[in-house]
C-alpha cells in the first residue's frame, strides 16, 4: 500500500509502484530475472528463513523487485495492505481456497462462480474431505445464514455473476460471514477499479489481472489481496509452498497495464453503456444484463456500492430466438471476436445459455444468452456491426 494516501485515486494509480530512486532515475522499475540469489555473507543467508513472508530477496520464488512492485499496486487498487501475485487468475481462486480450508470443512460458493472456480470445489477440494454448496447468487443475509455450518470456513462471492450477472449484496453477505467466523473471500475482477472490497466487509480480494489490468490479452496473471496480517500469512504462506509463481516479464507488462487502466476503463464503460442501451432498444433482445444500466438487474446495489462499471455485460434475446440463429449472428460479427476471456482493449462476443452449469437455481435467462466485451472500438462501429449481425439472425427465421 502507498504511504502516499493525500493523492486521488488516479494519482496514485499512476505513481505506485515505480522504481524511485533505485535505478538511475529511470520511471519504471526494471524487469529482474532470477533463480538463485546470492547473499554477501552467511550471516545474511540464514536470515532468509524467518524472512520469507516478506518483499526481500530469498530465492527466485519468493519473488523480485518487479514482482513486488506490481504487488504494490494491487494492494493500493484494491484498497488492502498486501498483495500476493500468482500465475493466473485461476491460481488466483485456488490458492486462497487451499490456504484456508482443510479436510472436513464446508465452504460457500455462488452458483453464478466462474466455471473453472466451481471444477476445482467439485473435483479437487471434494477430494480432500471439502463440501461444497453452492447458493442462489442473489440470496440475503437470512438465507446464507441458514446455509452456514459449523464447519464452514469460507464464504465465497463473485459479483456480479459470471456470464449471468447477479449482483451480489457482498456487505450483508460479508457481514454475516464474518459473524459466523468464516473467511470471505471475494472475486473481484468485474469490480476492479470501481469497487472496494475491504471497505464492505470481504476479507481476501481475488483478481484475474489476465482482465483489464493487463489489458491487452497477452499475459496471464492473478492477485490475491488481504488487509490483515494473519491473511497475509496464510495466503503468502500457501502460495509459496505451492511453488506458485508468475513471470517477471508478465509482471512487467500488468505493471504497464496499469498506467493506462484507468483510462481504458473509463471509456470502454462509456461505450459499453452506450452498446448496451442501443441493444436494450432492439426488437430482438428481451433483456440486458448490465448491473450499470438504470432498470436493469442489480442496478440499485451497483449504484449503492460501485464508482462505476466494467465493460462487460450480457444481453438475453427474445425467447422465439433459436441457439442456431444466435450462432450466426456470431458469426456474422466482424468487429467482436469470438472467443472467452475479456478485459482487453478488443471486442468479443460468446454466446452463454445452454453452457451454465447450476445446481442451486434453474439458470434460466429467459432466452439464449451472449455475452459481450465492449473494447476500445469507436462505438458506431461496434453497434454498426452488431446490426449487421442482428441481421442476419433475422434472415435465419
Ligand atoms: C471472474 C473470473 N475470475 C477468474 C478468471 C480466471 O482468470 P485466468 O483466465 O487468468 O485464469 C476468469 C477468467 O475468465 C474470470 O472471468
Amino acid at each position: 500500500m502507498s504511504e502516499d494516501e493525500t493523492h486521488r485515486y488516479m494519482t496514485r494509480l499512476s505513481h505506485a509502484g515505480r522504481a524511485g530512486t533505485n535505478i538511475r532515475g529511470f520511471v519504471n522499475p526494471a524487469v529482474h530475472r532470477g533463480s538463485t540469489m546470492l547473499y554477501p555473507n552467511m550471516a545474511e543467508r540464514m536470515k532468509g528463513g524467518s524472512e520469507r513472508l516478506e518483499q526481500k530477496p530469498h530465492y527466485g520464488t519468493g519473488g523480485n523487485p518487479t514482482h513486488w512492485a506490481l504487488e504494490n499496486v494491487i494492494a493500493e487498487i484494491e484498497g488492502g495492505t498486501r498483495c500476493q501475485v500468482v500465475s493466473t487468475g485461476l491460481a488466483a481462486v485456488t490458492v486462497p481456497l487451499l490456504a484456508y480450508v482443510k479436510s472436513g470443512d464446508h465452504v460457500l460458493m455462488p452458483d453464478s462462480v466462474y466455471g473453472p472456480a466451481r471444477s476445482f470445489c467439485d473435483s479437487f477440494l471434494s477430494k480432500m474431505g471439502v463440501a461444497t454448496t453452492y447458493y442462489d447468487p442473489c440470496i440475503d443475509a437470512a438465507g446464507i445464514e441458514a446455509l452456514f455450518r459449523a464447519e464452514t470456513t469460507v464464504l465465497y462471492l463473485e459479483s456480479p455473476g459470471s456470464h449471468s450477472f447477479e449482483m451480489q449484496d457482498v456487505p450483508a453477505l460479508a457481514a454475516v460471514g464474518r459473524r459466523r467466523g468464516a473467511t470471505v473471500m471475494l472475486d473481484n475482477t468485474w469490480g476492479i477499479h470501481h469497487f472496494q472490497p475491504f471497505r464492505h466487509g470481504v476479507h481476501v480480494s481475488i483478481q484475474a489481472l489476465t482482465k483489464y489490468v493487463v489489458g491487452h490479452s497477452d499475459v496471464l496473471l492473478g492477485s490475491v489481496t488481504v488487509a490483515s496480517e494473519a491473511d497475509w500469512e496464510r495466503v503468502r504462506g500457501t502460495s509459496l509452498v505451492l511453488g506458485q509463481y508468475a513471470s517477471p516479464d508478465d509482471c512487467w507488462l500488468a505493471l504497464r497495464g496499469v498506467r493506462t487502466m484507468g483510462v481504458r476503463m473509463e471509456h470502454q464503460m462509456r461505450s459499453a453503456i452506450a452498446v448496451a442501451d442501443w441493444l436494450r432498444g432492439r426488437p430482438e433482445i428481451r433483456e440486458v444484463l448490465y448491473p450499470a444500466l438504470p432498470g436493469a438487474r442489480g442496478h440499485e446495489i451497483w449504484r449503492r456500492d460501485f464508482t462505476g462499471a466494467c465493460s462487460l455485460f450480457g444481453i438475453v434475446f427474445r425467447p422465439d430466438i433459436s441457439r442456431e440463429q444466435v450462432f450466426a449472428m456470431a458469426e456474422a460479427l466482424q468487429l467482436f471476436g469470438k472467443g472467452a476471456s475479456w478485459g482487453g482493449y478488443e471486442s468479443l462476443a460468446l454466446p452463454s445459455a445452454g453452457f451454465l452449469t447450476r445446481t442451486a437455481t434453474s439458470g434460466e435467462l429467459g432466452g439464449q444468452a451472449m455475452r459481450l466485451h465492449v473494447g476500445l472500438e469507436d462505438v458506431e462501429d461496434l453497434k454498426a456491426d452488431l446490426a449487421q449481425g442482428l441481421a442476419v439472425m433475422n434472415a435465419r427465421r
